[in-house]
């Protein structure tokens, strides 16, 4: 029986990015879940009989609230839900069951790469019918009816088996408990050569994936060990906990700085790679060698002919553009379209769904294709595996063969965590006030050719996106940009990526930030990051 019960609005609401992103006890305020759930389904329209998917990353709170979206979606006219058993769905997977399956939509229950636990972060995110992440006129109708909500419909039901496969049903709606990761290792499949991939691992290839103890642990268990035959112990914390083991789960130089290490020692195994707390991002480390993933993007298209999935080439590339340019060097030798887009992964929804770019990528560690409307973790690292597996070459030579033949963009980013609000905006507006002025002129030796606050024309829509980040661009293809992180949770982070573009194969072994010791100068005489800051150097360099 469903029963409509009154609440009062809650004024924080407001959807980011990736959803509504708050600390566990603050969802858990009576009626602070129902509120945005509610908030969502009125914002809605034409779900009356249809399908919504639901499923997150296994952290802390996940399983009660998807209890709370079941006996919801029943009362508010939904036909079926589909949820991952044990209440587990990556965002990758989430869109590819969405889009499968022909969903309405789909409810996705995570905060990405933050920690877990009854004190740290959770998630509600909505995706659209085509698998990707809702755009904002939704995000913003769901605020607005946050703000004014005054009653929820929820259906008065026992709590749903969420652990048993089958279907049940649920105040008149069908309540279907899928396995979350068949449908997805069959799509990789589809994509990959797992022959290949499968025999190079008989012979003796040797792989560490960490799973973080996230939501990638039973895929990535699934399809490298069970289907491609990997050894046993190839996927390493690979059962997600509420809590991720206490760590974040965050596949980067710093969080997995353990599979750094032993990938840079002397018995590193061939290939190492790990993904984040809900499956989007990735980490690939060779032996001896990280691979930014700048670069990532730009080796994954060059060779994805390679892969079954891609072999009629690509329609284009995409990346966003603080990323580093060498993703447009392979574009332009394999005469395709590149698009440069603002940071977030939503912006390459237009470009995919109308086929103008197949691969798409971002520098804080996301790449994906057209395969989903998500970047996708494990879907990097099995192009990664199968490249290797038909070139039958180390990472080391391929990224030494790709640098050879088109150059290399060294890159990194040095962010600023935890800065004041105050101090970062005065940074980012004395900057704006004297872009005019900056072109012509030298610092430390480089000369800037181009100073500009980057703004972006959907060339779909004819949106507008404006101040997207500060680009600094020197003689030479050199560049730096700044820009205000838009997913921090405390102050301000501000972001500084610095690119140099070296056509010589003698020096494409130097230290990156060596390399870079000019530019990141000029960066701080041009911006004057450390008189704002306060700072002496960063919190983070990637
Ligand atoms: C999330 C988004 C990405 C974005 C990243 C960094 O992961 O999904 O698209 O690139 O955050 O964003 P930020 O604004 O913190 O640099
Ligand atoms: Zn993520």
């Amino acid at each position: 029986m469903a029963r409509t019960v009154e609440t009062t609005p809650f004024a924080d609401q407001r959807p980011g990015t990736s959803g509504l992103r708050k600390k566990v006890p603050v969802f858990q305020q009576p009626n602070y879940v129902e509120n945005f759930v509610q908030s969502l389904f009125d914002s809605l329209e034409g779900f009356a009989g249809k399908t919504l998917v639901v499923g997150g990353d296994g952290r802390y709170y996940n399983r009660e609230v998807i209890q709370t979206v079941i006996a919801m979606a029943a009362a508010n006219g939904f036909g079926r839900a589909i949820i991952g058993k044990g209440g587990i769905l990556s965002t990758p997977a989430a869109s590819h069951i969405i889009r499968k399956y022909k969903a309405f939509g789909g409810i996705v229950l995570s905060a990405s790469h933050n920690p877990g636990g009854p004190h740290e972060d959770f998630g509600i995110k909505y995706n659209i019918g085509n698998g990707g992440p809702a755009p904002e006129k939704i995000t913003e109708a769901v605020f607005a009816r946050s703000k004014v909500i005054s009653r929820y419909m929820i259906a008065d039901i026992a709590p749903v088996d969420i652990d048993t496969i089958g279907t049940t049903e649920a105040a008149g709606m069908a309540v279907e408990i899928i396995d979350p990761v068949a449908d997805y290792a069959e799509l990789m499949k589809s994509l990959f050569d797992f022959e290949a991939i499968g025999k190079m691992f008989a012979s003796g290839f040797r792989m560490a994936f960490d799973a973080m103890h996230a939501v990638t642990g039973p895929y990535a268990k699934e399809i490298l060990e069970r289907r491609l035959g990997a050894p046993v112990g190839t996927a390493r914390n690979f059962v997600p906990l509420p809590d991720f083991g206490g760590h974040h789960p965050d596949p980067n130089l710093v969080h997995a700085k353990a599979l750094y290490d032993e990938m840079m020692g002397p018995d590193a195994p061939d290939f190492g790679a790990a993904s984040d707390g809900d499956g989007d991002r990735n980490l690939i480390i060779g032996r001896g060698i990280f691979v930014t993933p700048s670069d990532s993007l730009a080796m994954l298209a060059a060779n994805a002919h390679l892969a079954p999935g891609y072999r009629s080439g690509l329609k284009g590339i995409a990346r966003s553009m603080p990323t580093s340019g060498a993703a447009d060097l392979v574009a332009k030798k394999l005469g395709i379209g590149m698009y440069e887009t603002p940071t977030g992964w939503k912006f390459f929804g237009n470009l995919l769904d109308a086929g103008m770019a197949t691969i798409c990528g971002e520098e804080s560690a996301g790449t994906g294709s057209d395969h989903v409307r998500e970047k996708d973790g494990l879907w990097a690292v099995l192009l990664w595996l199968n490249i290797l597996a038909v070139r039958s070459q180390s990472v080391k030579e391929i990224a030494a063969e790709h640098w050879a033949s088109f150059g290399r963009n060294y890159y990194s980013r040095h962010d600023y965590e935890a800065v004041a609000s105050d101090a970062a905006n005065a940074l980012v507006d004395e900057l704006r006030g004297k872009l005019s002025s900056l072109p012509g002129k030298v610092v430390r030796g480089l000369k800037i050719t181009k100073a500009d606050d980057f703004a972006y024309h959907d060339p779909v829509d004819g949106s507008v996106s404006e101040h997207q980040g500060i680009r600094i661009l020197f003689e030479g293809g050199s560049r730096v940009v700044l820009r205000l992180s838009g997913t921090g949770t405390s102050g301000a982070t501000l972001r500084l990526y610095v690119e140099r573009y070296e056509p010589d194969p003698a020096r494409h072994d130097l230290d990156t930030q060596a390399a870079l010791s000019d530019l990141i100068a000029a960066a701080d005489e041009i911006a004057g990051i450390r008189r704002h800051t306060g700072r002496e150097s960063p919190s983070v360099i990637t």
